[in-house]
């Protein structure tokens, strides 16, 4: 076999007059009056080999066999292109190989599609299920090499930080954290299972416990939940814990490496520290806890000017004691009649029953469907509120507050990415200051905002026995555009405090005792004060090379309907699988 002494993408016009050895894959072929030319591909990059017959003319007869994908080995010697044959467009388009050997390793057949060419023109299942191929691309390579980038420098920075690299379970145990859990059945106890980890979270908290006091992991976790553009049902985390610190030290230690990626990777400097905004400005401002601060305008909250309005779609809303959220957009009053309704129907998917507005058209006045029931009392509050002038454009969405602010935060950015008017470059925040307890109003009763490991500020441990929606957790987002790239928590160190907030959450004793026993036990031991986040990792890939979903991020993804179609997984089994494990397998039938 010809073995490589260079790679494609690396060779220049300092290499002319050497002879190399090439390895790696037809990219493209032709022919061009009696002289082959092939682009030769390696992870490196392309670069033209050249089959001349006055070289070889038996040599340039085995190139007219090769075709595309074929793998090659050739060994030639680097050239100057002729001037008029230089290729701008690629790194190594002033230089070619002219080739004296050729060693074909590998025919392939003819392609499933054609897999270089714009991604837009492809069908994404044929790209996963010959994801081996999809691989093959530059654009793939780009993202997998970014991928490995972060990794690495996530890596150094935590090791020169002196933190260890520990690996925890993946055949878990199941609690009640959050999302629905991947089950393992046990063969030896049977009709016992596993649980693959949601994250190591109890385990980090474990080892710090355990005296480890600097923990991290590139660690995968798994959560059968409902796929969309950011989630998968495996991904991974870069996983961290300390002991002894309060929520900056964990944050500059996750800035830090932060800035380096976001330099070496886009050359970008990250402005540190990372700014910070509570939940409830958050909330309040762009109604969302993972705000786009690329968009210039803010949400603005106008319940409390419409308490006797005559327009009834406000006045039921007032009543039943929901929300009036205004958006301005400066320059909206452009908005035709047609984009207004693109918008009405966009928001009407996440649940908006109709999307008022005014427009501001100068000395012609507000022109609105709605205008007509506003009071002049009504008009003046909200010019004072909203600052409305000419050119303005008004929307109003009015429902309950959650349903009202998921809905006018998408309009948010929606409109401002329609008008072009979204700001460039990379918006990191800190949000900070999270409710601990949030009422669910469909199961009755209050549930943790972060996990329930989550401590409280010291002076609000007092609400627990009377409003706990007035505590606020010591919990951290890290939000880069509207996007959750991680979230992290101090956490609750005493065993008495644990077992309160279970039993706040609504947890029996029994229950709490049965599922979290082993962790409120280490709690019990000297466990020290601890805290730490966990940053999704294929979101960051995701975010850093513009990849446009999460699927890109990961070497063999998911479908949107959790199928690994390489493999063609989940699949069915042996039927003496099941008997080992002893399972059965049931039909579901609809409850009569
Ligand atoms: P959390 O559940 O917020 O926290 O997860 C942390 C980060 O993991 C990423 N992430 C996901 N990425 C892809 N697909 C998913 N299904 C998915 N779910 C979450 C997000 C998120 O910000 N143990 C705690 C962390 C801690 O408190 O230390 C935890 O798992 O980027
Ligand atoms: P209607 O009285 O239903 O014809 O609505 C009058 C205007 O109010 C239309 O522009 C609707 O889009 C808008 N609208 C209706 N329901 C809501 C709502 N819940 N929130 C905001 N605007 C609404």
């Amino acid at each position: 076999m010809l073995k490589r002494t260079a790679h494609c993408g690396q060779l220049s016009t300092s290499n002319v007059g050497q002879e190399v050895v090439l390895n790696g894959w037809v990219h493209r072929w032709r022919d061009h009056g009696g002289v082959g030319f092939i682009d030769l591909r390696d992870r490196s990059g392309i670069v033209q080999i050249v089959f001349r017959p006055e070289v070889d003319k038996e040599l340039l007869e085995r190139s007219h066999k090769l075709r595309s994908e074929y793998a090659i080995g050739i060994r030639g010697e680097v050239v100057n292109r002729t001037s008029e044959t230089v290729n701008p467009n690629i790194p190594t388009g002033a230089i070619e190989i002219i080739v004296k050997e050729l060693d074909v390793f590998n025919s392939s057949e003819g392609l499933p599609y054609p897999i270089h060419d714009a991604v837009e023109d492809q069908n994404e299942s044929n790209r996963l299920k010959y994801r081996y191929l999809d691989l093959r691309t530059e654009r793939m390579q780009h993202f997998l090499g970014v991928r490995h980038k972060i990794v690495s420098i996530v890596r150094n920075s935590l090791d020169a930080r002196s933190f260890w690299d520990i690996e925890t379970p993946m055949l878990s145990k199941s609690t009640p954290e959050g999302a629905r859990d991947f089950l393992v059945p046990s063969r030896l106890h049977h009709g016992e299972f596993y649980a693959l980890p949601q994250s190591p979270q109890l385990y980090k908290q474990l080892l710090m416990v355990g005296g480890i006091e600097k923990y991290y992991q590139i660690a995968r976790c798994f959560r059968d939940e409902d796929l969309r553009a950011d989630r998968q049902l495996e991904f991974t985390q870069i996983d961290i814990e300390m002991s002894f610190v309060d929520e900056r030290d964990i944050q500059v230690v996750v800035e830090d490496f932060v800035a380096q990626v976001f330099k070496e990777v886009l050359g970008h400097e990250v402005q540190l520290p990372i700014g910070q905004m509570t939940y409830d400005d958050a909330m309040e401002k762009y109604g969302k806890d993972a705000p786009d601060l690329r968009v210039p305008y803010e949400l603005l909250t106008v319940t409390d000017i419409f308490p006797n309005t005559q327009f009834k779609v406000f006045k039921a809303v007032v009543e039943s004691g929901g929300a009036i959220r205004a958006l301005k957009v400066p320059g909206g009053a452009q908005l035709s009649r047609k984009q207004i309704d693109d918008l009405t129907a966009y928001v009407g998917e996440f649940g908006a029953k109709g999307l008022a507005w005014i427009k501001h058209q100068g000395v012609e006045g507000w022109q609105s469907p709605i205008i007509k029931f506003f009071s002049e009392a009504e008009k003046e509050a909200l010019t004072t509120r909203t600052g409305f002038a000419a050119g303005d454009i008004l929307f109003f969405g009015a429902a309950d507050l959650t349903t009202v602010n998921d809905y006018m935060s998408r309009l948010r950015v929606k409109v401002a990415d329609d008008m072009g008017l979204k700001k460039e470059g990379l918006r990191f925040v800190w949000v900070v200051d999270f409710p601990m307890f949030q009422y669910d109003a469909g199961e009755k009763r209050l549930v943790a905002v972060h996990h329930p490991f989550t401590s409280a500020r010291e002076q609000d441990w007092a609400h627990l026995d009377g409003d706990p929606t007035k505590m606020k957790a010591r919990a951290y987002d890290l939000v880069l555009n509207g996007t959750e790239l991680g979230g992290g928590s101090i956490r609750i160190h005493r065993r008495d405090r644990q077992e309160a907030v279970f039993s706040a959450w609504g947890f029996k004793k029994e229950d709490y005792s049965e599922k979290f026993g082993f962790l409120l036990d280490a709690l019990g031991f000297g466990a020290p004060p601890h805290g730490g986040i966990a940053l999704g990792l294929d979101r960051f890939v995701m975010l850093l090379s513009g990849a446009p979903s999460i699927r890109e991020a990961i070497a063999f993804p998911k479908t949107q309907r959790g199928q690994d179609l390489v493999m063609d997984s989940p699949s069915a089994v042996a039927p003496e699988q099941l008997l080992e494990l002893a399972l059965r397998k049931v039909t579901k039938e609809p409850t009569s």
